[in-house]
C-alpha cells in the first residue's frame, strides 16, 4: 500500500532533505586521496548530530554504520572502513536522515582526485539516467516509463542496469512501498498520483549487471570487477510535476 502524503508532511521531509543535500555538499570537499570512508561515516554522524538530526541507517535491520561507502566495484552497501581511498577511485556515499521523523534518502557517487574517462562517463550517464527517469515522474505516467527511461538511456552508453536493488517509497520509514524498478516497459506499472513520495536510485555497471554479496551479509559488488556508479533523489510527485527533495541545486 502505497502512503500518500499531505503538503506539510512533504514540508517536513523536505526540512530533512535540505540537513542532507548539506552533507552532500560538504561531502565534494571532504573526499579526496587519503581520507578512509570511516572518517566519513563518523563526520556524518556528528554532523547530523550537530543539526538536530540521525542517521536511520544507523541499526536499520541491523545495518551497523551511518552511511553506505561502496567503492569501485561495489555497488550498493559498502561498509565503511578504514583503508583511504585513493587516487582514481569512484565511491558512493548513501544515507538516510531522520529529522523530527520524517526521512530523505539520497546518494552520491565521487570520483577521488582524478579519474579516468571511462569512470568519468560512468558516472555522468548513471547521473542522466536518474533524471531520465525522474523526468518521467509526473502524474498520470506509471512507474515503468521511470524505469524504462533510466534503462533505455543507460544500456544505450553499453552499460547495464544493477536488477537486485530498487528505488522505494519513504516516509516516516526507509522503505514503503512501490517498488522503483529502474528497468521495464512503459505504460506498465502502478499510475503516479500526487503526494507520493519515492526514491529514484539507479546503480549502473559498467560491464555486467550480475553481482555478489560480500561475507558480510550487504555488501554487493558486480561480478566482474568492474565499477558501478550511484545517483540517488528523493522526489515527491505534484500536478505541477515531480519535486526533487533532496536537489543540491546543480545545472543540469
Ligand atoms: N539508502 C539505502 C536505500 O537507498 C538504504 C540501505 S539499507 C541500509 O535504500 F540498511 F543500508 F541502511
Ligand atoms: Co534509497
Amino acid at each position: 500500500m502505497v502512503i500518500i502524503k499531505t503538503a506539510e508532511q512533504i514540508q517536513k521531509m523536505q526540512e530533512a532533505a535540505n540537513i542532507l543535500v548539506d552533507v552532500h555538499h560538504h561531502l565534494k570537499e571532504l573526499i579526496v586521496p587519503g581520507i578512509s570512508t570511516l572518517e566519513i561515516d563518523t563526520w556524518v554522524d556528528e554532523y547530523l548530530a550537530s543539526r538536530g538530526a540521525t542517521a536511520e541507517q544507523k541499526g536499520y535491520m541491523g545495518y551497523p554504520y551511518a552511511t553506505c561507502a561502496s567503492v569501485n566495484d561495489e555497488i550498493c552497501h559498502g561498509f565503511p572502513r578504514e583503508d583511504l581511498l585513493k587516487d582514481g577511485d569512484i565511491v558512493t556515499i548513501d544515507m538516510v536522515v531522520n529529522y523530527n521523523g520524517w526521512l530523505a534518502d539520497s546518494a552520491w557517487s565521487y570520483a577521488v582526485g582524478n579519474i579516468d574517462d571511462e569512470s568519468k562517463r560512468l558516472m555522468e550517464v548513471t547521473k542522466e539516467s536518474m533524471y531520465k527517469g525522474i523526468e518521467q515522474a509526473i502524474v498520470g505516467n506509471r512507474l515503468g516509463d521511470v524505469g524504462h527511461a533510466i534503462q533505455k538511456h543507460a544500456e544505450a552508453a553499453g552499460f547495464s542496469v544493477v536488477r537486485e536493488f530498487v528505488g522505494h517509497g519513504i516516509g516516516k520509514n526507509i522503505h514503503e512501498d512501490p517498488q522503483v524498478l529502474h528497468y521495464g516497459m512503459p505504460g506498465r506499472g502502478i499510475r503516479l498520483t500526487e503526494g507520493m513520495v519515492f526514491t529514484v536510485e539507479p546503480m549502473i555497471n559498467m560491464g555486467t549487471f550480475r553481482l555478489t554479496i560480500d561475507g558480510n551479509g550487504w555488501t554487493a559488488r558486480t561480478a566482474d570487477g568492474k565499477r558501478s556508479a550511484q545517483y540517488e533523489h528523493t522526489i515527491a510527485i505534484t500536478e505541477n510535476g515531480p519535486i526533487i527533495l533532496t536537489d543540491q541545486g546543480e545545472l543540469r
